[in-house]
């Protein structure tokens, strides 16, 4: 029987990337999946797949969400609201422009999604995960909220905020069992890039050009091995990067054969 089984797990953007990619490593483990996302169409192939890695369907609830509205506990059917695990993946990137020419919609976007999004789950979730005693919550920041590279400006701010929110929350909960862990990976090839630049996949793939880039599923391994530790030990930090890139702009492009 797996260390998780029974729990309640909820991963926002669910549909894509490092949240898929969690979604089906979780799946055999005996958990309750509660999938976020706004594309249910890709929710589903997602659910597919963790049917196939071992979900019973009984345990997975498919749930079209846009995380930039305020969040409650009523927005799931009653039987799904005791949550045991908050992965708060659901985030982007929007443009890659000189603050001075900014597009004030992309900011906007991007701090209602991965700063606003995250808060009003975790608002909604942790009184449950407190009144219950236990509970963890996962928060995926990024490298570039601890190095601004050029053009980076409001993402990279974002993602600060995230490190901010996450520290917060683990003195905020000080005194309960409930966990806190920030993880922050450099680059993942996922379609973050490809929403980066407004679907422009060519543009999107020039980023991996030449180097070995993390995958969805090794960020994925890693919340794990933080989400499967003792009670005791809460894995408060993380900073996982490719072999292949040492800072946010200093980046090996000859290890991709
Ligand atoms: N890829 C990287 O290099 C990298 C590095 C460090 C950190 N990160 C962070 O990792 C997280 C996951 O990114 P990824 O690389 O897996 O990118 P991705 O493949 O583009 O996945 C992003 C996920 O977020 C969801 N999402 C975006 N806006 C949403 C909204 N308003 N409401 C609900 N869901 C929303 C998307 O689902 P829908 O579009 O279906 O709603 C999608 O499932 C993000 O927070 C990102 O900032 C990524």
């Amino acid at each position: 029987m797996s260390r998780l089984a029974g729990q309640t797990v909820l991963i926002s953007g669910a549909s894509s990337g490092i949240g898929a990619a969690c979604a089906e490593l979780l799946a055999p483990l005996e958990v309750r999946l509660i999938l976020l996302a706004r594309r249910t169409a890709k929710l589903q192939l997602v659910a597919d797949r963790c049917v196939a890695a071992g979900t019973d369907l009984d345990n997975l609830l498919l749930v079209e969400w846009d995380v930039r509205q305020p969040f409650g506990l009523e927005h799931l059917p009653v039987g799904w609201r005791s949550i045991d695990i908050l992965i708060n993946n659901a985030g982007l990137s929007r443009g890659l422009t000189k603050l001075p020419a900014g597009e004030v919609a992309d900011w906007e976007e991007m701090i209602d999604t991965n700063i606003k999004g995250l808060l009003y789950l975790t608002r909604a979730i942790t009184p449950g995960m407190i009144e219950r005693g236990r509970g963890h919550v996962v928060n995926l920041g990024s490298m570039a909220g601890r190095q601004t590279y050029p053009a980076g400006n409001v993402y990279c701010a974002t993602k600060a905020a995230v490190r901010a929110i996450s520290e917060g929350l683990k003195i905020d909960l000080l005194g309960t069992p409930v966990r806190v862990t920030n993880i922050d990976p450099g680059l993942v090839e996922t379609e973050f890039s490809a929403v980066r630049f407004h679907g422009d996949w060519e543009k999107a793939d020039r980023v991996y050009e030449g180097l070995t880039p993390l995958t969805g599923m090794d960020v994925a391994e890693t919340i794990l091995f933080a989400l499967t530790r003792p009670a005791h030990v809460n894995i408060s930090d993380i900073l996982l990067m490719p072999t292949a890139q040492s800072t946010a702009t200093l980046v090996d492009r000859q290890t991709r054969k």
